[in-house]
């Protein structure tokens, strides 16, 4: 099992490309589905969840070729609507080729989503809206089929929660529908608008992008499109987080500050300075004071960087309390900063953060992707020998963490 092994680091410096989005990619990826044609996208990261959705996808008949960072989907050859294997216990956004092969097929069979560590992650909504469309739903031995004979309809949808993945489940589903859809209180985190302008370039009609009202007017068919995905806002607030708690002057190539307002806005009441430039942004690190932090849905504090956030806010000075909105169980970091010396009392979705002045390396284990990155930022600030295992979890999110430290100074290396 690899993992990483560090020091505590001295002051980042240099720059660095950040990666495109993990999380505009994956659902890009399934509009293949929707399209004999196909879709080209470009930049597209070496992740571990990007390899497991072009395995589904080839699993279903698509036919998915990568030249470096490019890749070429095409959904003329789909011949299945059966996702096999168990697909969703492995990636939770498998779950988004559910539209589109109910789109482009009328039928779709997955593996119902068992949960996991963040939380029990029920997709009752991405259900909600497609039964609203006219499809039905069977639950049997842990399988989800569902089925539209006639068609998907277009069909007015509001959303209890505004769910980042039935968003995009029903906005893509939506595209190929017969009439037109409304999707009330439909997320607007960025990758949402991403895949959106990526739709649009295959002929669908959708308006209210990056608004809480989405109207979808269903399209006869999709054609193939060019797109080049967002930068990945969550890898780049990882990064922008270890450069200011290691003190550190970094350029992140590429950023883009657009989807990040809220956490340059957190990072410069502790005290970082952040200036957005024309290449990306500029990160310089100083004395760190700890602040309060809410996660919340776009434009809130992104709950993916609440972990990164809370390592830094363990060296800053004086108390910082994180409340996680998002999900029900993030705060899977804590043990194992408590065992490199973070003083971190939890209050269900309260933790109660006291800076101290040291910690100390420990060998701690990466339990999910951003709390396993939490862990590497820690293990920058703490003094002596630090190893992440499980880094597993983290290659699913981050192209290469370790290279992208190491490149701006960070003694820090992956060891098999
Ligand atoms: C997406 O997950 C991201 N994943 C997550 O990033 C991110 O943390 C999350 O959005 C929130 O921003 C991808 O885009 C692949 P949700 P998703 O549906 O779509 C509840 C990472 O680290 N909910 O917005 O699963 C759910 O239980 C990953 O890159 C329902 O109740 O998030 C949760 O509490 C982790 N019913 C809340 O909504 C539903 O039908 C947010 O979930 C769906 C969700």
């Amino acid at each position: 099992m690899a993992q990483y092994v560090m020091q505590k680091s001295p002051a980042l410096h240099g720059e660095v490309r950040v990666q495109r989005s993990k999380n505009a990619v994956l659902p890009m990826m399934a509009c293949c589905l929707m399209t004999e044609e196909c879709i080209d996208l470009a930049g597209v990261p070496k992740l571990t969840d990007v390899d497991c959705m072009a395995a589904l996808l080839s699993d279903l008949g698509a036919t998915v070729t990568r030249k470096n960072d490019e890749m070429t989907l095409c959904g003329g050859g789909l011949n299945g609507w059966q996702a096999g294997h168990n697909w969703v216990e492995r990636m939770r956004a498998s779950v988004l080729v559910m539209g589109p092969l109910l789109a482009r097929c009328r039928k779709a069979r997955l593996n119902f989503p068992g949960g996991c560590a963040i939380g029990t992650r029920p997709i009752d909504l991405h259900l909600k809206g497609l039964s609203l469309m006219g499809a039905s739903v069977a639950l049997s031995d842990g399988c989800m089929e569902a089925r539209a004979q006639e068609g998907l309809k277009g069909a007015n949808i509001y959303l209890d929660f505004p769910s980042v993945g039935a968003t995009e489940n029903i906005m893509m589903a939506a595209t190929l529908a017969q009439g037109t859809t409304v999707i009330e209180n439909a997320a607007k985190e960025p990758e949402i608008v991403d895949l959106a302008h990526l739709l649009e370039r295959m002929g669908a009609r959708i308006s209210g992008v990056g608004q809480s009202t989405l109207v979808i007017e269903g399209v006869e068919k999709l054609h193939g499109a060019q797109y080049t995905p967002m930068p990945d806002r969550i890898e780049t607030g990882t990064l922008m987080l270890c450069a200011a708690a290691t003190g550190g002057d970094v350029l992140l190539m590429g950023a883009d500050g657009s989807s990040l307002h809220a956490v340059i806005a957190k990072m410069r009441e502790c005290g970082a300075v952040i200036t957005a430039q024309d290449q990306g942004i500029r990160v310089r690190g100083g004395e760190l004071v700890g602040v309060d932090v809410e996660t919340l849905v776009y434009p809130g504090f992104p709950t993916d960087l609440q972990a990164p956030m809370m390592a830094l806010l363990c060296r800053a000075e004086g108390t910082s309390i994180l409340t996680e909105h998002i999900f029900e169980n993030r705060f899977m970091q804590v043990p194992q900063l408590r065992k490199m010396g973070a003083s971190i009392t939890v209050r269900g979705r309260n933790a109660i953060v006291r800076g101290v002045m040291e910690l100390h390396g420990a060998r701690v284990a990466a339990t999910d992707l951003r709390a396993g990155a939490a862990l590497v930022l820690a293990g920058l600030t703490a003094e002596g020998h630090t190893t992440v295992t499980d880094i597993a979890h983290i290659e699913r999110g981050y192209v290469d963490l370790a290279g992208a430290l190491a490149a701006l100074g960070a003694p820090i290396a992956r060891v098999e």
